[in-house]
């Protein structure tokens, strides 16, 4: 299938911005939605819409049935059992869940937690604020220049203390991409579980959780085409059914006295209350929708794209790129324009109809590093092309023009 018939199946893509077409680049913020997502969501309330796992009626077996659905569908996506699948809110939620449960467990003094500087917030504030709360270490793998994580470095940090290797998959600024599956070596090697952040990978590539090795991983629904306010933990069976829950309330439990309670078996006990039905309905078309244009494709089609990004803005006088010097493995790119700050460049980029991130990313620790105060953003999906690249690329030049004349 072309892109520009790929670009058929996103009605938002077809908004005109500023009177401009609009080049929309910051699908790592959020990714647009296909007519299919928006279509199950519709049909789910509809049709099915109900209370999940309560009633005894019809349309309440319907509605718990595409939720479980929905379970099994996330489920294959990546390769795990549908037991494994924890409906969150999102890959924030979802690490939240396994900092505060699963540190709580294997947390204390003489304990540490290995992560990198490198990380998004959420994967960063959920480990410190576990391990400081039971008096354990956070540890910080060196970065290497490109800003990734590599297995020797990490090797360096990790020993028998380690509880938790907790790292992205995919970087959100710099767009490198870890080695999960040596990472996941180390980590076992000490008896320690490795929690991946795999918000930017799961909708980018095609994942297997037994191949990488992980023990958890989180992501979102909001990136792979699906729905806000849903998002998925896989956790390794037999380490989610030592877990305790950290929602307590209404569906997750057994039984409940005056003194006392027993939980439900995993994954529900960690769903406590209404679970976002109609999120977890639009999350599986969405995987759906990716698996049939295929993840290897997708990932192919980014790479491509965001080498050709990444080549085409440095021949921009004046911009800087960040993140590998050659080839790129994942469609994040992130640059400055000397002398311009990255909120008005991504202003500027708007008012031309380019959609770029601006700011710190959710990456405070990083930016220091790379002595930045912020950097631009552009990212690519499935839906984007060359005429987006060349659109932010003309788009550039011409801010860049404005701003150097402003200057004078
Ligand atoms: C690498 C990474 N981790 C975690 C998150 C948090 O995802 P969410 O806001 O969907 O919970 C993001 C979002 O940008 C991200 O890029």
């Amino acid at each position: 299938m072309s892109i520009a018939a790929r670009r058929e199946d996103f009605p938002l893509l077809a908004t005109q911005m500023h009177g401009h077409r609009l080049a929309y680049l910051d699908s790592a913020a959020t990714s647009q939605k296909p007519r299919a997502v928006l279509d199950a969501v519709r049909r789910y309330y509809e049709e099915d819409n109900a209370n999940v796992h309560r009633g005894v009626y019809e349309l309440a077996a319907r509605a718990t049935q595409d939720y479980e659905d929905a379970r099994e569908t996330i489920s294959s996506f990546i390769g795990a059992a549908a037991e494994e699948i924890v409906f969150t809110r999102g890959t924030t939620e979802s690490i939240n869940l396994v900092a505060r449960s699963y540190g709580e467990k294997v947390l204390g003094p003489g304990t540490n937690v290995v992560t990198s500087a490198a990380e998004h917030h959420s994967n960063l504030l959920p480990w410190q604020q576990a391990a400081w709360a039971h008096g354990a270490e956070v540890r910080y793998v060196a970065l290497a220049p490109d800003g990734s994580v590599s297995p020797d470095a990490l090797a360096e940090v990790v020993d028998a203390g380690t509880r938790v290797v907790a790292l992205a998959h995919a970087s959100n600024v710099m767009g490198t991409v870890a080695d999960i599956s040596a990472a996941a070596e180390i980590a076992h090697a000490y008896g320690a579980v490795l929690a991946v952040d795999a918000a930017q990978s799961v909708p980018h590539r095609p994942i297997d959780v037994r191949a990488l090795g992980a023990d958890f991983l989180s992501f979102s629904g909001h990136k792979m085409c699906g729905p806000t306010g849903i998002g998925a933990l896989f956790g390794r069976a037999d380490l989610l059914a030592a877990m305790q829950p950290v929602y307590y309330g209404g569906e997750m439990i057994e039984e409940v006295t005056l003194q006392g309670a027993t939980w439900k078996e995993t994954p529900w006990r960690f769903e406590g209350g209404t679970p976002n039905i109609a999120g977890a309905v639009g999350m599986a078309a969405a995987a759906d929708y990716l698996r049939s244009v295929g993840m290897e494709a997708i990932h192919e089609h980014e790479v491509e794209l965001a080498n050709y990004l990444a080549q085409r803005i440095r021949e921009v006088p004046g911009v800087v790129v960040y993140g590998p010097k050659g080839q790129r493995d994942s469609g994040v790119v992130t640059f400055n324009l000397d002398g311009v700050h990255a909120h008005d460049l991504a202003t500027a980029l708007d008012t031309e109809g380019v959609c770029v991130r601006a700011g710190h990313h959710c990456c405070q620790p990083l930016m220091r590093q790379l002595q930045a105060s912020s950097t631009a953003r552009a990212s690519v999906y499935l839906y984007n092309d060359r005429e987006d690249v060349d659109q932010l690329v003309d788009a550039l030049v011409k801010a860049k023009e404005f701003f150097h004349r402003v200057a004078r």
